[in-house]
């Protein structure tokens, strides 16, 4: 069975020499192996949360597109497509906030950041935080879950957010799978290499410390003149270098063969001055992007070009969008008035079980019962303080059957140990 890879990209500004390393061309590169399917998408939805600057948003995505199409991307054999091409996703969006608890929000790392940094100026804890901050790891989520994505190749500061993803697909086989899982439950990849270029100063490179070096952007010349920035040691042109932990080496590693790598690192212990060092990370470098940015120059400047190709794309994911947001909005209930029969089928399948029920009383006490599949009570609990007692006890009965009533279980038996018994048989069948 193929497997499914699937990442986005906020569409917020222009892309640098990291993302390409770390996520792009890895991405393209695995997008080429046999047996896997891969969908890209600019995640624009996203890019509102952190931007409301309409033009800034457009050109950006504008942008993005255009650089995975010149890094390589096949838009033929991948699902290439913008977010908000996708009505579906919203919409999802709304189905999945519905089964999502706000205290796993709560927890977000992106929303608690905002909170911390709000709070520390001295501000209201929620003061910059809209409903689309709180709510990104469900819009993130609908994503991943819209075409039931096995891995997600995303930075670390996201692994958070698959596995909010995962949560809450899980809830939702749960409540309205019927016993089959609607949702597959991705899993996050992380790739080492993602979180290892450096940026000029030697800290991983990141629009948020600007230390980038842009990929198409601003041409050769822009190029060059970041690489002229990095930051090396004071060592003279003729005196010994020690390449290891050196930024312009790990960058230059990125675009070179292994024998490139050794012949550079040798060139530098025997002298080679950073400035020379430097012309040489510019060619390496550039022989690999110069071509792309010729692609990327002709893309953007037909903008009717990827247009096109995103509208081909967003088809493509639609017809995958489509029939399945049909088959969750039937699973939650919103259906025609003339189409009955799939949860009377599954009422009637339901109704033939025996089930637990779990209460509180006006007591205040926590209460369960063990009901036939016909309803008449076979087992009666005694009142508990906490309803976490209640509930393990329930989880036992399920588990264990009949061998965990014993004498002093917290229960009255209603009717005959064999009706009991085999009431209690069919959890563990169903287990
Ligand atoms: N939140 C991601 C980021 O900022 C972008 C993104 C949006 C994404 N939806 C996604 C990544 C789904 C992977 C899968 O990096």
């Amino acid at each position: 069975m193929s497997s499914r890879v699937l990442t986005g990209i906020t569409t917020t500004g222009t892309l640098h020499l990291g993302n390409y390393v770390g996520a792009i061309r890895p991405a393209i590169a695995a997008s080429r192996t046999a047996g896997v399917e891969s969908f890209f998408f600019m995640a624009d939805f996203h890019a509102l949360i952190k931007c409301d600057e309409p033009d800034r948003i457009a050109r950006s995505s504008r942008a993005i597109a255009a650089t995975w199409l010149a890094a390589g991307l096949d838009a033929e054999r991948v699902t290439f497509y913008r977010q908000s091409d996708i009505p579906e996703i919203p919409e999802l969006t709304w189905l999945l906030t519905c089964v999502t608890a706000k205290g796993q929000m709560n927890r977000a790392h992106a929303y608690k950041a905002a909170v911390d940094a709000a709070v520390a100026a001295g501000e209201e804890p929620d003061a910059n935080v809209s409903l689309g901050l709180f709510s990104y790891p469900v819009l993130m989520a609908a994503d991943i879950l819209m075409f039931n994505a096995h891995k997600v190749p995303v930075g670390k500061d996201q692994i958070q957010h698959i596995e909010m993803a995962r949560d809450v697909g899980q809830r939702f086989n749960h409540l309205f799978g019927q016993g089959k899982d609607l949702f597959t439950l991705p899993e996050a990849v992380t790739d080492a290499e993602m979180e290892l270029l450096p940026g000029l100063d030697g800290r991983k490179m990141s629009k948020s410390y600007d230390n980038v070096i842009p990929l198409f952007e601003g041409g050769a010349k822009a190029l060059q003149e970041a690489v002229a920035r990095i930051v090396t040691d004071s060592k003279l042109p003729g005196e010994p270098k020690d390449p290891e932990g050196q930024a312009l080496v790990t960058i230059f590693d990125a675009f070179a063969t292994p024998d490139e790598r050794a012949a550079f690192r040798a060139a530098l212990r025997g002298g080679l001055g950073w400035g020379e060092a430097k012309q040489q990370l510019v060619a390496q470098i550039e022989g690999q992007i110069g071509p792309m940015r010729a692609r990327y120059a002709e893309l953007m400047a037909h903008p009717e070009q990827l247009e096109a190709i995103l509208q081909a794309g967003a088809a493509k994911a639609r017809a995958i969008a489509i029939p399945f947001l049909k088959t969750l909005r039937e699973a939650v209930g919103l259906r025609p008035y003339t189409q009955t029969a799939t949860t009377a089928i599954a009422k009637a399948e339901k109704a033939a079980l025996p089930v637990f029920k779990q209460y509180r009383e006006a007591d205040g006490k926590f209460y369960f019962k063990l009901l036939s599949a016909g309803g008449e009570l076979l087992l009666q609990s005694q009142a508990f303080e906490q309803g976490r007692d209640a509930g393990q006890w329930v989880a036992r009965l399920k588990k264990d059957g009949a061998v965990a009533l014993t004498a002093d279980a917290p229960v009255q038996r209603e009717a005959s140990e064999a009706d009991i018994a085999a009431a209690l048989a069919a959890f563990q069948e169903e287990a």
